[in-house]
């Protein structure tokens, strides 16, 4: 595997990888996937990269704290970073480069562009986190341009960033033929039902036992709305329940347009998420479920 910082030798070596310059190729153009993380990888990034070999020819992982997608008081500071044992484990997996960019490889000295998908961007985490979606879409834009992936995936865990991400790629033509090139992988959960996150190592042991108790909440939640029951009260009963488990303050439990994001109540059927974003110690801990 090979450990990249800068553009430059990051162009040559997928230059070498997609050509007939690699043995491999026997002069075929070949296929690059993309998994953009921010490191402290989980199985969940790890099931992201297997998927990812399964389906492309080559496989590279990116891992960037980026700092434009961390509001003032959160916790860029602190984000766990480990790359020493990130690259051990993608090594491992057979990953074929790691992209770690330095910051100025992302934002050079007078960085001053900003990638912004409006309405999507302004609700759930868009409205609890004002800016952190134009810091995602603006990284994920640099990393399609720096690594130009035939594909890219993503976890569903992070069900409205995939959304976005979808949309500014059909927006923006960032793959080809469009959105369809970006796959979401579905969340991996611990065995208990919590799902993988870097930020669950910010949970103390009881914490950690409490935490579950919010995707069953939501599971249940979410069958009594596929029942016919009311929305609101659902929801309300729901948020009730994720504050009962012992969450600090819940920003938002919310059913939506699986693709829009709009608001549904009452329920019509159609493929909807239900999304829980709420606090627990130092940890904001988000999931979401189908509603079907
Ligand atoms: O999901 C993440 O880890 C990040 O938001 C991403 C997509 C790598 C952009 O920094």
């Amino acid at each position: 595997m090979q450990i990249l910082t800068s553009v430059e030798p990051l162009r040559a070596a997928l230059s070498a990888l997609k050509s007939g310059d690699n043995p491999a190729n026997a002069g075929n153009a070949r296929t690059v996937a993309l998994v953009p993380t921010m490191g402290a990888l989980h199985e969940g990034h790890l099931t992201l990269v297997r998927e990812a070999k399964a389906k492309a020819d080559f496989v590279v992982v990116s891992i960037f704290v980026n700092p434009r997608q961390f509001g003032p008081n959160e916790d860029l500071a602190t984000y766990p970073r480990q790359l020493e044992a990130d690259a051990a484990l993608l090594a491992a997996e057979g990953v074929d480069v790691l992209w770690a960019p330095t910051v100025e490889a992302i934002y050079p000295a007078g960085y001053a562009t900003t990638v912004q998908v409006s309405g999507l961007d302004a609700v759930l985490c868009g409205a609890a986190r004002p800016g952190h979606f134009d810091g995602v879409a603006t990284v994920v834009t640099k990393l399609f341009n720096q690594v130009q992936p035939d594909i890219a995936l993503f976890g569903e865990k992070d069900w409205q960033q995939l959304a976005i991400i979808r949309r500014m790629a059909r927006d923006l033509d960032l793959t080809h033929p469009h959105a369809d090139r970006i796959l979401g992988v579905p969340t991996v959960r611990e065995a208990d039902g919590l799902a993988m996150s870097s930020r669950n190592k910010y949970l103390t042991a009881e914490e950690r036992a409490a935490a579950p108790a919010m995707n069953r909440a939501m599971r249940e939640a979410a069958a009594k709305i596929a029942s016919g029951e009311t929305v609101a009260d659902v929801l309300a009963a729901l948020q009730a329940a994720v504050l009962a488990a012992g969450f600090a303050r819940v920003d938002y439990a919310d059913l939506r347009d699986a693709t829009t994001l709009e608001a549904l109540d009452p329920y019509d059927g159609r493929a909807a998420r239900l999304l829980v974003a709420a606090h627990m110690g130092k940890a904001r801990l988000i999931d979401n479920v189908p509603v079907e």
